[in-house]
């Protein structure tokens, strides 16, 4: 499921449609150039609009079998802001009819469209966010497309024009459709005729986005909540307890502040250089290993983001460091694993065209020393329960509740797995300057 769906079933709603012949997008205003760099016009060959679509990925387009099925022969112009004006013009080709597509009541209504040759990305060539999220009702969507204004709805407007409009519920749209004779299918989402807007015949195969895709990504596993801020002070609290019992950890003790520890509602923070989408709770226990006959490592997989967070790469480098690495890779290797994640990171930048300005090499190291704080508060926080060893009645409410002997959040505190791991980390991050400013 992703939330980029096909509207051709909104014509249905859309106001007096009985004398509308090429209505489109009605109202709505004129999109800037570029602002919705996944839109394209399937066009014939002799360059009139058929359909719009979205770019899915370099090599294939979003739109609908409806739309497809139209036409034996069409091109795809991505870049255009115009009905017939001029973009990067690419050949098809295949297409895809969805496999359960109902010409009855166009469910499954999803079509695709390969291009021979892969669409070169730029700033107003962009591929669509997809979400696994189904929109909730009443969410606030965006439409873009081509169409009419009122004063004129039988006039195609040459520029791509986008409105502002709410979903509504699959049970409030399938009444309305069927009083005239319509089953709604289980593929459609149904959106509000917003204040004269609306979306109508030929628009097939534009997209309805979300405008705060992003925001599920702005939080991380650091965020401030009344729940996480209770969790966070009595971690905190037990955390540095052990270093003020343990003499050779004292030192420690005396040089923390309240501010080092305030730093745990930074880590999710907007880098003002460079910012990537973070798994967020990237530990060894997230990453599946698969071995070839040899036992040699031959893939690796990510499991568990219900943490991902769009912020600095060092989210996940730190925590990945402080949890996952052994005491000789931290001492003898950091600066490996910083040079590879580097050079892969700019051959992917390189490699999707993206425009993102990416520091260089000395620049990044230093922000590898700046940004120590999350990987120290990783060790505070995750380390204890990464650590544990025995979990018996492991539980973020015995981590938290009672200390007495034997229990969890005792143990998680005072085995010797966590003491001797944190004695070299403290002084690890000391060395990156953590307890400097
Ligand atoms: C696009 O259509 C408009 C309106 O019909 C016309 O004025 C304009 O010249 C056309 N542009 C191109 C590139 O064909
Ligand atoms: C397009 O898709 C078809 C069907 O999946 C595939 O056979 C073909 O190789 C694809 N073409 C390109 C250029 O990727
Ligand atoms: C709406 O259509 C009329 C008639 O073609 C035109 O004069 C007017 O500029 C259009 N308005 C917009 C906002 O496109
Ligand atoms: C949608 O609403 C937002 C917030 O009010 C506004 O900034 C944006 O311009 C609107 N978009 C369109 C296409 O009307
Ligand atoms: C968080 O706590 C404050 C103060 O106790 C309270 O006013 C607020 O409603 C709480 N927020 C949530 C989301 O529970
Ligand atoms: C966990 O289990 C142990 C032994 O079964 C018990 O003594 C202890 O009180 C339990 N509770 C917590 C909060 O750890």
């Amino acid at each position: 499921m992703f939330f980029c769906t096909i509207i051709s079933i909104l014509f249905i709603l859309c106001s007096n449609p009985s004398n509308a012949i090429d209505r489109r997008i009605i109202n709505g205003i004129n999109a800037a150039d570029g602002e919705y760099p996944y839109h394209v016009s399937l066009r014939e060959p002799i360059n009139v609009h058929l359909c719009s679509g979205s770019i899915l990925s370099r090599q294939w387009i979003l739109t609908t079998s409806f739309c497809i099925l139209m036409t034996p022969e069409f091109v795809i112009v991505v870049g255009s802001n115009t009905i017939n004006g001029s973009g990067d013009t690419y050949q098809v080709d295949s297409i895809q009819i969805h496999p359960l597509y109902d010409t009855n009541n166009l469910d499954y209504a999803a079509g695709l469209v390969n291009t021979t040759t892969p669409i070169v990305y730029s700033i107003k060539v962009q591929p669509i966010v997809l979400t696994p999220l189904v929109p909730i009702d009443g969410a606030s969507v965006v439409i873009s497309g081509y169409g009419s204004n009122v004063s004129d709805q039988d006039t195609f407007t040459n520029e791509l024009k986008a409105f502002n409009t709410t979903v509504i519920s699959q049970t409030e749209c399938g009444a309305q459709l069927s009083q005239i004779g319509f089953n709604l299918g289980s593929t459609h989402i149904c959106t509000s005729v917003a204040e004269g807007s609306s979306s109508c015949y030929f628009d097939y195969g534009s997209p309805v986005t979300d405008p705060k895709v992003m925001d599920p990504y702005d939080k991380g596993v650091f965020y401030r909540s009344n729940v996480s801020e209770s969790i966070f002070s009595v971690i905190f609290e037990d955390t540095i307890n052990v270093w003020k019992n343990e003499p050779s950890l004292q030192k420690y003790y005396e040089k923390t502040t309240d501010e080092i520890t305030k730093k745990i509602y930074e880590v999710r923070n907007r880098d003002s250089k460079l910012n990537v989408l973070n798994h967020g709770d990237f530990w060894c226990n997230n990453l599946l290993f698969h071995y070839d006959a040899d036992e040699r490592l031959d893939d690796v997989l990510f499991v568990d983001f219900q943490g991902s967070v769009f912020a600095s790469p060092f989210v996940d480098l730190h925590y990945f460091i402080a949890t996952s690495t052994s005491q000789e890779v931290k001492e003898k290797h950091i600066y490996d694993i910083l040079r590879y994640y580097y050079d892969t990171l700019v051959e992917n930048v390189k490699l999707f065209k993206v425009e993102t300005a990416i520091p260089n090499w000395n620049d990044f190291e230093k922000d590898f020393r700046d940004k120590a704080f999350i990987g120290f508060i990783t060790m505070c926080i995750a380390l204890p329960v990464i650590k544990a060893k025995n979990i018996k009645n492991a539980s973020v409410d015995n981590l938290i509740g009672s200390d007495e002997d034997g229990s969890f959040r005792r143990n998680c505190f005072t085995n010797t797995l966590y003491l001797n791991e944190i004695k070299f980390l403290l002084q690890f991050y000391d060395s990156l300057g953590v307890f400097n400013n």
